[in-house]
């Protein structure tokens, strides 16, 4: 792929990954062009991109991935090189409550970019998909590109029939496309549902924190960042048709991610309570990264122990952003930028 001058458009770039993906290659890429196309629900915020907003490298469009017609209609019209697509239902909890969202997001949305990728001549697909496709380890192994899907959750299960379309349209039709799977991710922005910010916002409050069940489920955590730095560099090296894992390295288990945060936060540990189980809870997830490191040249380069710290630092300053979002007047932010900017 050309390094020069790339258009890429972003899908789902006002969520937690997508909106700091979005802020690195705008760093990163002075010569490149970004549009942004989200449906804003309740996990796409406005706020997350208002540093950038003014810049005239990056544009901001409003859409569903549902919706065929207009997806079609806005890459015609940005005709971009790539398409990297974050947009989807990201919570597992949320998954067993509703499944069919995100079976509808998750898998038809993938499609309607597919297509639109196929019709238009996109040179590149790229589909951030997780670790959660291959299913749950025992206390050892760890998940390889070629490692089985076994998906435990809706959202799991919704991921892993999107990584199976985009498989069949690069098969099916030669679209070059390309599927990432990465492992948690923590830094700045994270909606605050996922256990990092939930806690640190709970404790901030002197609240609880709620463990699911004995706490021993092993996550590998990588610093958002660090997931940009690789997503950038399989969309200018990754080989069409192949998949990419990516993780950080760093396995903890839930009650070592609790107790980091609270000594981070100087809070006791009688704030930790253990609550029943999340259904279906995967135990634990490693990812084997030879592939990216070797072909590549990724590495995570963020500490976890300073990844943390800065992370619960930056959720200390910005209070005012995970308020905005807890009482929902983030809601209010794409009125007031539509009435800045004049259009949807
Ligand atoms: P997020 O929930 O913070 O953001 C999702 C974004 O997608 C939001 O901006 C939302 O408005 C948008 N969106 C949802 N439905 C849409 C639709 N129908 N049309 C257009 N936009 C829509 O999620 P995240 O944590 O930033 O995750 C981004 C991607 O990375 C997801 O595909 C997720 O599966 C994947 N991923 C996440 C993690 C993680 O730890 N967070 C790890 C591996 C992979
Ligand atoms: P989460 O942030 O929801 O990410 P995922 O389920 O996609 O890995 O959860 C991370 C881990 O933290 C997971 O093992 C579930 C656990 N967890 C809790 O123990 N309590 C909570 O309140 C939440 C949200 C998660």
């Amino acid at each position: 792929m050309k390094e020069n001058g790339l258009r890429v458009l972003v899908a789902g770039g006002a969520g937690f990954i997508g909106s700091n993906f979005i802020r690195y290659l705008l760093g990163a890429r002075g010569d490149w062009k970004i549009v942004n196309v989200d449906k804003l629900t309740y996990a796409g915020n406005l706020a997350n991109l208002e540093d950038v907003e003014g810049d005239d490298r990056y544009r901001f469009h409003r859409a569903d991935i549902c919706d065929a017609e207009r997806i079609d209609a806005i890459v015609k019209e940005e005709e971009p090189d790539a398409i990297v697509n974050f947009a989807a239902e990201t919570h597992v909890d949320r998954s067993i409550d509703d499944p069919a969202l995100f079976l509808r997001t998750n898998i038809l949305g993938t499609q309607v970019l597919l297509e639109a990728a196929r019709k238009n001549g996109v040179a590149r697909f790229l589909q951030i998909s997780t670790d959660e496709v291959y299913g749950s380890l025992g206390p050892s192994g760890q998940f390889s590109e070629g490692s089985p899907l076994r998906p435990n959750s809706p959202y799991a299960a919704s991921k892993t029939g999107a990584d199976l379309l985009v498989r069949a349209y690069y098969k099916t039709y030669g679209l070059p496309a390309i599927i990432t799977r990465c492992s948690n991710n923590y830094g700045p922005y994270q909606f605050p549902e996922k256990i990092i910010p939930f806690f640190v916002t709970l404790l901030q409050g002197n609240k609880p924190v709620p463990v699911y069940g004995d706490g021993m489920n092993v996550r590998d955590w990588i610093h958002v960042d660090d997931h940009s730095r690789a997503v950038e560099a399989v969309l200018l090296r990754g080989r069409p048709g192949e998949v990419y894992n990516v993780g950080g390295g760093n396995e903890r288990t839930n009650i070592e991610i609790t107790k980091l945060l609270l000594a981070a936060m100087g809070k006791p540990e009688s704030l930790l309570k253990f609550v029943p189980d999340r259904p279906g809870h995967d135990r634990r997830y490693a990812i084997d990264d030879a592939k990216i490191r070797g072909e590549l040249g990724v590495v995570p380069r963020v500490p976890f122990e300073e990844g943390i710290r800065a992370t619960v630092r930056w959720y200390l300053e910005n209070e005012p952003w995970w308020r905005a979002v807890q009482s929902g007047e983030y809601r209010s932010f794409y009125d007031r930028w539509y009435s800045r900017k004049g259009r949807a």
